[in-house]
């Protein structure tokens, strides 16, 4: 199963549902793949009942892009926690983004980010990478291995978990790792998991950063390579469903 998670940040007003009701279109008539394939698309908070409500019983899932480290209600203003986007139709929530990493989300709110999520049974899609300095000083395994294993732990439901590892430097930027160096990664983050989970697991593990229509295709060489979390290019119907025909093509 390949996973295609767009991820749109700060974008969308209620009749950005125009957009995703194309997705789900597409994808339902995609009968050669649609069974190899989710898609999933993560809109503002602000959206998500829209979102769900629009297209429940329908292919196009819909999550969350971040949740607060507490359970279900507490008096922190501004706060959304993981009940309340489950509540909303939310069947998968990132955390860890390396946005708001740089907003002070450190490992130990991240770890109770994704018990709380878990607990409330939302899907963690959770973000890993490194940044240029590091990559350029061959840091990124070492980098790779705390951030999995600083927040995650064994007796977590690695079947409700998936990683995206997004190297910092190609988010936004144009620039996607070689493909064999990206290869290994993936390979190196799957040891790593198995070495956390205490053995061989099934988690999933997508790559996020400038991926597009153009560049999709050269992925489909690395077969462990789960799926893709895509930002700038979620955000229309048209490049979104690209990507999708373009890695199968
Ligand atoms: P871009 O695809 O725009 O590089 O963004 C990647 C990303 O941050 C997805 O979470």
């Amino acid at each position: 199963m390949r996973y295609f998670v767009g991820n749109w940040k700060m974008f969308g007003v209620p009749k950005s549902i125009n957009i995703v009701n194309k997705i789900n279109a597409f994808v339902n008539l995609d009968k050669k793949y649609n069974k190899k394939y989710k898609a999933i698309i993560t809109p503002p908070f602000t959206l998500l009942e829209t979102f769900s409500k629009a297209l429940k019983n329908k292919r196009v899932l819909i999550g969350a892009q971040n949740c607060f480290y507490k359970e279900k209600f507490s008096s922190d203003t501004g706060a959304i926690s993981p009940y309340m986007i489950k509540k909303l139709g939310a069947k998968y929530v990132i955390i860890g983004h390396s946005d708001n990493r740089a907003e002070g989300d450190n490992d130990s709110i991240l770890k109770k980010k994704v018990t709380f999520a878990l607990k409330n049974k939302i899907n963690v899609i959770f973000c890993i990478g490194e940044n240029k300095t590091q990559k350029n000083k061959k840091f990124t395994n070492k980098v790779l291995k705390k951030q999995l294993s600083n927040v995650l732990e064994k007796k977590f439901n690695k079947g409700n978990i998936i990683i995206a590892y997004e190297p910092i430097w190609s988010i936004g930027t144009g620039k996607i790792p070689k493909i064999s160096e990206l290869s290994k990664t993936i390979f190196f983050i799957k040891k790593s998991l198995k070495k956390i989970f205490k053995r061989n697991n099934s988690i999933k593990v997508l790559y996020g950063g400038s991926v597009d229509s153009t560049n999709i295709q050269q992925f489909n060489s690395i077969k462990i390579l789960d799926g893709f979390l895509i930002g700038g290019a979620s955000k229309t119907s048209k490049k979104f469903i690209d990507i999708i025909k373009n890695y199968y093509r």
